[in-house]
């Protein structure tokens, strides 16, 4: 399936959703998780990283792996990509739901509102156990975590570690929109983590599901069509008006 046939199906979907992973910011900079040489799952653990045991078990490691996540999205830029969604958003309102199981905050920079965050955001955090009434009191003791100074309470970054809910009224949302698009648009992402994978199977039975990704996907098999190329270059294709 070409380019310019799915350009067609964009100008006439009425309702499009856009369903982003990790490859949606490679071209910006950010590693994803599963490249073989540079993912972060090939050069870490995610079971000592990325779940409450290993915070609870090791506060100060973890803490400093998101930090220093968070000085890298700091220090790069969304690409053209990104920026081709959040243009085709304001040029038609209400008629792009954007989904992303980044983390990044890269969409929101690049200018898209209501971004349904599935994985929750790198830069916000948030308390590890429900606050009590001294947590909210008074600001948070700085430190690797910060803290309650009065019961010890632990902050930690605002994201869906491995064995956790996703926020339920985000993917609520996001499976509305799903299984109600006329056309989803599947960016750069593997397709092996669930239920974001499972949003994309839900939009290719409601309607058309298009894979972006320069690599073979999970979702290959499932797709209407599939766009062999990168996100900052196949997506201003796609997303730009006519001329
Ligand atoms: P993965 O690392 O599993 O997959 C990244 C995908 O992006 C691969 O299919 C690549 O081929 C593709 N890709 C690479 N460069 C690209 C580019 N320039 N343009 C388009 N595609 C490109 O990342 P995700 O599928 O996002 O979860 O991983 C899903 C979840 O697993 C993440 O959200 C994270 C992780 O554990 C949590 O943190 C909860």
């Amino acid at each position: 399936m070409t380019l310019g046939t799915v350009r067609g199906w964009l100008r006439g979907a009425n309702r499009i959703a856009v369903l982003t992973g990790a490859g949606m910011s490679a071209e910006s900079g950010v590693p994803t998780f599963r490249d073989a040489q540079t993912g972060l799952w090939a050069r870490f653990r995610p079971e000592d990283l990325a779940t409450e045991a290993a915070f609870r078990a090791n506060p100060g490691n973890v803490w400093d792996w998101y930090a220093m996540r968070r000085q890298m999205v700091a220090g790069v830029a969304p690409n053209a990509g990104h920026i081709a969604i959040a243009r085709f958003q304001q040029r038609h309102p209400g008629r792009l739901t954007l989904i992303t199981q980044n983390v990044d905050g890269l969409h929101e920079r690049a200018g898209s509102t209501s971004v349904l965050a599935l994985h929750g955001r790198l830069l916000d955090d948030k308390w590890l156990d429900p606050p009590r009434a001294c947590c909210l009191a008074q600001p948070p003791l700085d430190g690797r975590p910060p803290r309650c100074a009065a019961c010890g309470n632990l902050r930690r970054p605002a994201v869906v570690w491995f064995g956790e809910m996703l926020p339920p009224e985000v993917l609520a949302a996001a499976d509305e929109a799903a299984r109600t698009c006329d056309l989803m648009l599947v960016v750069g992402t593997s397709g092996v983590v669930y239920p974001a994978a499972g949003l994309a199977r839900a939009a290719a039975t409601a309607g058309r599901m298009v894979v972006v990704n320069p690599e073979a996907s999970e979702l290959d098999d499932t797709a209407h069509a599939v766009l062999r190329g990168t996100a900052a270059t196949l997506l201003p294709q796609l997303l730009q008006e006519e001329p």
